[in-house]
């Protein structure tokens, strides 16, 4: 019996979320994956020319301008990236009635909300990342695709950019660092991730357009940058026997580029009911990366922050 294969197109294969991607998604079809050298997703015309050379049932895109503070400077081209080319493959990928996955951010939110944001939550981004992000998500849905949107947070793993190989540097050059406490949200491995939509896909409600939207998809519990950099600095002092001092410091303190939310925990209560999805707590995530990554378990710390009350006060 012939089997027919789903054509499965992933942008930004060499990314965070797509090099896990890359790995779960051959399970449920041929995938095609095209990273920036081969497709330059700020040109519509090359993205338009691999759709009709792929002709995909289902595109996860997870390619991004993801550079926060970089896009303040660069708006055009984060536009481009984030804003156009989602829409652009949206459009091509209704005509034959495909599947299109994509990445929103927890940056769509101006964090004042004090509790985890919903879905149907407004959204008011305070950087151009933010914005670009929102941009493409609405014109993805402007389009009438077929679509999964999944909105995450703080995305970090073993590769690549993020917070964790970032901290892992800086407890090796140096012994004392300054990290910011006044933010909480919820760092998300990016095996999670993509293991999550590969339990997703292999569901037939993931092809039922009356499942198209937006679903939460964070780790669970919460915690600061900073809390997160000391439970990295524990796991580095008792690997290296080096021992690293970190002081909490405010935004204020510590000014970026780009406004952050002081708040993004999501609520994922939509993506469970939806497709039965459990997103693992941040701490139990984070501890099995760093069992991946050769690291032992520090003796005696217990549980990392993940126990605090989801709500702030406003203001
Ligand atoms: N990282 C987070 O904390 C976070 C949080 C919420 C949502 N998201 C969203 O999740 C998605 C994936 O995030 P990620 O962390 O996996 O990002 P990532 O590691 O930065 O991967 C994005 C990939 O897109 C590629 N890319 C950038 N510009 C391109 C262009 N012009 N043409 C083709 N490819 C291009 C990047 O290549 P280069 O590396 O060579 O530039 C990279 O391989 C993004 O949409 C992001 O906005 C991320």
């Amino acid at each position: 019996m012939l089997v027919h294969k789903t054509k499965i197109l992933l942008t930004g294969h060499a990314g965070q979320i797509g090099y896990e991607l890359m790995r779960v998604l051959p399970l449920l079809g041929s995938v095609t994956g095209i990273d920036k050298e081969e497709v330059d997703m700020a040109s519509p015309d090359s993205i338009l020319r691999i759709m009709r050379e792929v002709k995909p049932d289902v595109v996860v895109n997870t390619a991004g301008y993801t550079s926060v503070d970089r896009a303040e400077s660069e708006e055009n081209t984060a536009n481009q990236i984030n804003g156009v080319a989602p829409g652009v493959i949206a459009e091509e990928l209704k005509k034959n009635g495909g599947l299109m996955v994509h990445f929103s951010t927890d940056f769509a939110y101006d964090g004042t909300k004090g509790a985890p944001y919903h879905e149907s939550d407004l959204f008011n981004p305070l950087s151009v990342y933010g914005k670009s992000k929102i941009m493409g998500d609405i014109a993805i849905t402007a389009t009438g695709v077929k679509h999964l949107i999944f909105r995450t947070s703080w995305v970090y793993g073993a590769r690549g950019r993020n917070f964790l190989l970032t901290m892992l540097d800086m407890c090796k050059n140096t012994s004392e660092m300054r990290i910011l406490n006044d933010q909480l949200g919820a760092p998300t491995w990016c095996r999670f991730l993509a293991e999550g939509v590969g339990l997703i896909l292999s569901q037939k409600e993931a092809y039922d357009p009356s499942f198209s939207g937006f679903y939460n998809m964070s780790c669970g519990g919460s915690c600061t940058w900073y809390e997160f950099a000391v439970a990295i600095a524990k796991y580095y002092e008792s690997n290296f026997g080096k021992r690293i001092t970190i002081y909490p410091v405010s935004t204020g303190e510590y000014p970026m580029k780009a406004l952050r939310p002081k708040y993004s925990l999501l609520d994922n209560h939509k993506l469970n009911s939806a497709f039965g999805v459990i997103m693992p707590d941040w701490n139990t995530s984070f501890k099995l990366l760093m069992q991946d990554m050769g690291f032992k378990e520090p003796k005696g710390i217990g549980v990392f922050p993940n126990k605090r009350k989801k709500t702030i006060k406003k203001g």
